[in-house]
């Protein structure tokens, strides 16, 4: 009889323990779980219509790695203000965000600033070889690479088929011709102008003045590689876009404080006959409810007579903060959001273009737009902007400067001048 209940307590006893183990087991797999789980931030941009697709890419990644998570947080559109946030973020050593998203004109800066960790070892130099030489000579610095090219923009003309159509007249190949052409359409059509594009005080604005200079033969910098911004070429360039508004009036003043998206809406909204943008509005002015789908063509942007045409280079790349607690997973999001079934699935559904060159070679992305084989060789050409460390110093002169050419507050000339003596000096620190 009094064995019984030793036996039972015996037995009440190693269940107790048998529980016990398994609650700890349980317990210690709940923490490793979660001690694995990483999440890691990843800032840019505002994309073009919606983050839906965004979310999608990144609901993927996540279900392919389990172990993290990804926190999408976004910025304002403009690229000046992105540059600001990450200038005290970084200098401040900030662990905040693992990834970010990077225009084509900061990645030497942040480099040089020590600010990016350098990628050579997930991007090798026979994987390049596949991207556009523009974003690739834009993510080198001093030999290392610090970013993987993401999307790649360039310049490039819209213009409204329906209206060339219906007044017979071609696409304009000259600066000239595009002049008449608004002109004679908009003395037909009611309440439309005749072109637009970016010309606030902002980035934009240097892009697009850059394009007028180039197609005319000017350009900043010497084939020497020495700064000159005051010459006949460039004055002429910059006489041009001050007389599209206030002499030939094909351009609304408006355009002087317009940014990307402004243009977008109103040539989406079917206001206007000719703008400069990116490549991403194409895709938005196809979708459904368009007021102008199946009614816009793209192409090259015009040149002067004589002269060819040219785009400016722009897009973002994607590298890793220098001060991640993450860099691992956060290699592992630039690699996955980089690779080419992503960047192809970026062209179809968001109308980012891809600095793999391969892509432009893919059935499948030729079958669903079939343009853009048209727009290798403008991403082949597109000319980059200086690349220097230096160049947000150099930008902020260039910015007032055009904007006060372009407005009449300043000769080119003038402009030009206090450009040449301002950069000038930029550059002689750039020497020390
Ligand atoms: C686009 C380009 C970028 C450029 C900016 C100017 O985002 O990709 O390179 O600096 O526009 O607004």
């Amino acid at each position: 009889m009094p064995r019984k209940p030793r036996k039972r307590l015996l037995k009440l006893a190693s269940l107790l323990f048998l529980l016990a183990v398994a609650l700890t087991s349980c317990q210690t797999e709940k923490r490793e779980a979660t001690e694995e789980t990483v999440t890691i931030v990843f800032k840019h941009g505002k994309l073009a219509g919606g983050p839906e697709a965004l979310r999608a890419i990144l609901a993927r990644f996540e279900a392919e790695n389990p172990d993290i998570k990804v926190k999408d947080e976004v910025l304002p559109a403009s690229t000046d203000e992105q540059h600001q946030f990450y200038v005290i973020n970084l200098e401040a050593g900030s662990p905040e965000f693992d990834v970010l998203s990077m225009d084509v004109i900061w990645v030497e800066e942040f480099a040089r600033a020590g600010w990016l960790r350098p990628l050579d070892g997930i991007f090798p130099p026979e994987e390049r070889e596949d991207f556009f030489a523009g974003p690739i000579s834009a993510v080198t610095y001093q030999g290392s690479v610090y970013a993987i090219p993401w999307y790649i923009d360039a310049g490039l003309l819209y213009y409204r088929k329906d209206l060339l159509e219906k007044y017979s007249m071609p696409v304009p190949r000259t600066w000239q011709e595009l002049v008449s052409t608004a002109k004679l359409i908009m003395e037909k059509e009611k309440d439309i102008y005749g072109f637009i594009w970016q010309g606030k005080q902002y980035e934009g604005l240097v892009c697009n003045v850059m394009e007028y200079m180039w197609s005319r033969g000017g350009g900043l910098i010497d084939e020497d590689g020495r700064f000159n911004a005051l010459k006949k070429e460039n004055i002429e360039a910059l006489q041009f876009i001050y007389d599209l508004i206030h002499t030939y009036r094909v351009s609304p003043p408006l355009v002087t404080t317009a940014m990307e998206e402004t243009t977008r809406h109103i040539f989406g909204s079917g206001r206007a006959i000719f703008m400069r943008n990116w490549p991403y509005a194409w895709k938005i002015f196809e979708r459904e409810g368009s007021a102008v789908k199946g009614k816009v063509g793209v192409t090259v942007l015009p040149a002067f007579e004589g002269y060819s045409s040219a785009a400016t280079l722009g897009g973002w790349q994607l590298g890793v903060n220098r001060y991640s607690p993450h860099p691992e997973a956060a290699e592992r999001l630039v690699r996955y959001l980089t690779s080419y079934e992503v960047q192809k699935e970026m062209s179809i559904k968001m109308g980012y273009r891809p600095p793999r060159r391969s892509l432009y070679e893919d059935e499948e992305l030729r079958r669903a737009q079939p343009f853009i084989v048209e727009l290798y060789p403008v991403f082949e050409r597109a000319r980059p902007r200086p690349e220097t460390p230096y160049y947000m110093m150099i930008t902020q002169v260039l910015q007032p400067e055009f904007s006060a050419a372009i407005t009449g507050l300043k000769s080119p000339e003038e402009a030009l001048r206090s450009i040449q003596r301002q950069v000038e000096y930029i550059l002689k620190l750039e020497e020390r």
